[in-house]
């Protein structure tokens, strides 16, 4: 067993110098392609949104197509864009040979339009959900929760992203273009064989789940996009299966955070760097009034893990005089296009914290992984003899005949969460919810809006608010789990009902 030492625990360790051996090219490519901006389906006129799944090839490498799946498209599937106040009609269609269910994720709607595994679509069936919007605005995405297969699925490409307005946000000068100022920014990372196509294997993950080599943003390689030289807002959703990726500019230029999972922050929070865990999202703000070329940086937080990085990593990349890695976007500015040049609001949104008195109760989650070498406890090996961890939360693993937890609605909650082993992205449904401490500590400015992901890391308690005001029957309960998929489909996850 690989003891896994977290940037974290680095960071608030030895300020030691980044070995040069780590800058390695993610990828050896210069941009070639356009980055591709998925169709933007505008859903509030309440007509119901197709979504195909299906089966599609895409030419993410040169001269090889590589089998896919999508949703309306040959790999990932359209931009919703759904607004508070509006119904968000749904119509999918499953073609595939297998069940797929489809999960709002980042929706506050009730369990039996959440799409969690109970609501699987058969192949060749439909399901037709209508959901009430009631959130304010912030960028969500859909995906695969297919029981044991959300991550083969998602990697395969049945995921896509939402976007809900408010009139809050209506109100505030954001550049507000799709796919002009305002860009989805979807993060993966993929593994081509030989032939091109794409590698996965649940049974042979390693323990920290399924890492792929090539980065791909919004389904393609290292690509670029021409956007105006003013203010860019980049929706950026780690969409990758296990990765978690540090996301910065190559030229180490500070942008700024407006946004985090479930919607605006109080301020925008002035960054040079920020971690993405799984399943998180963050809009922010750069600045291309410059003219220059803005390039993307998406490093494999994994990378620097062992390493001592003292502070910034991007400073410390810059400062050590080597080239940075290959970016993963390019935005080249193009004068020709009409900018957003005003100043950044200097609030956005009020946050309403409840009281200490106004939290009913706590509930506690432990989440686990065996260890992999312990054969004896787990009971299972893949075929090639890799050892199947035990993924648990409170000492059991996902079993959709239980429900283990029972929420009454409309009361808020704290919980406690932490990780014996290992960093893991917890995610609940049905919910945003705001964290009050971070292994102990309190949140950065950054975490201190809505979110729906948090990042437990096995150094102490971290602890959420949470509220739930939307029914979850034991029919169709919702789920809180692990976002690395891997672990998420070995039964790092959990049912709760909410009456
Ligand atoms: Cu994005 Cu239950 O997941
Ligand atoms: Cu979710
Ligand atoms: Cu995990």
């Amino acid at each position: 067993m690989s003891f896994k030492l977290t940037r974290r625990q680095v960071l608030a360790g030895s300020g030691a110098v980044l070995s040069a051996g780590l800058i390695r090219p993610v990828w050896a490519k210069t941009p070639s392609s356009r980055l591709p901006i998925p169709k933007l389906v505008d859903a509030t006129d309440g007509n119901p949104v197709d979504l195909r799944i299906g089966e599609g090839q895409m030419a993410f490498l040169s001269g090889v197509s590589t089998r896919t799946l999508g949703i309306s498209q040959n790999y990932l599937g359209p931009t919703i864009r759904t607004r508070k106040g509006t119904t968000l009609a749904l119509h999918y269609q499953n073609t595939l040979s297998e069940g797929v269910a489809i999960h709002g994720h980042g929706l506050h709607v009730p369990g039996d339009v959440d799409g969690g595994p109970q609501s699987e679509i058969a192949p060749g069936a439909e399901w037709k959900p209508r959901l009430s919007i009631v959130q304010p605005a912030a960028t969500c995405w859909y995906h695969s929760h297919t029981h044991g297969k959300s991550g083969e699925q998602v990697y395969r490409g049945l995921a896509g992203m939402t976007i809900i307005d408010d009139e809050e946000s209506d109100g505030l000068e954001l550049p507000n273009r799709y796919g002009v100022d305002d860009l989805p920014v979807i993060i993966q990372d993929r593994t081509f064989d030989t032939s091109g196509q794409f590698v996965y294997s649940l049974t042979e993950a390693p323990e920290d789940g399924w890492y792929g080599d090539t980065v791909l943003i919004n389904g393609a390689i290292n690509p670029y996009a021409n956007v105006p030289a003013g203010k860019i807002r980049l929706r950026v959703l780690n969409g990758a299966n296990a990765r978690f990726y540090i996301v910065a500019f190559a030229d180490g230029r500070s942008f700024f955070k407006i946004a985090s999972d479930g919607g605006l922050l109080s301020a925008p929070v002035e960054m040079t760097e920020m971690e993405m865990s799984p399943g998180e999202r963050c809009e922010i703000i750069v600045d291309l009034e410059d003219g220059k070329t803005a390039e993307l940086l998406t490093l494999f937080e994994d990378d620097y893990d062992a390493e001592g990085i003292g502070g910034s990593l991007i400073q410390s990349l810059l400062g050590i005089g080597r080239p940075a890695p290959a970016p993963a976007l390019t935005l080249k500015a193009d004068p020709s296009l009409k900018a957003h040049t005003g100043p950044l609001p200097k609030s956005l949104v009020t946050i309403h914290r409840p009281g200490e008195g106004e939290i009913a109760r706590t509930r506690d989650f432990i989440l686990d992984m065996s260890h992999a070498d312990d054969t004896s406890h787990t009971g299972h090996t893949s075929h090639t003899g890799h050892a199947m961890m035990d993924m648990t939360i409170n000492g059991a693993a996902m079993n959709m005949d239980v429900i283990n937890e029972r929420v009454s609605r409309g009361v808020w909650e704290r919980w406690r969460i932490r990780s014996n082993q290992g960093e893991h992205p917890f995610h609940v449904h049905g919910c945003s919810f705001l964290i009050d401490k971070i292994s102990g500590a309190p949140p950065p400015p950054d975490q201190q809006g809505w979110k729906d992901t948090l990042v437990l890391d096995d150094d102490g308690w971290s602890e959420m608010i949470v509220r739930f005001d939307h029914l979850a029957t034991e029919q169709f309960p919702y789920m809180y789990h692990c976002h690395i998929l891997e672990h998420e489909d070995r039964g790092m996850m959990g049912q709760f009902t909410v009456s």
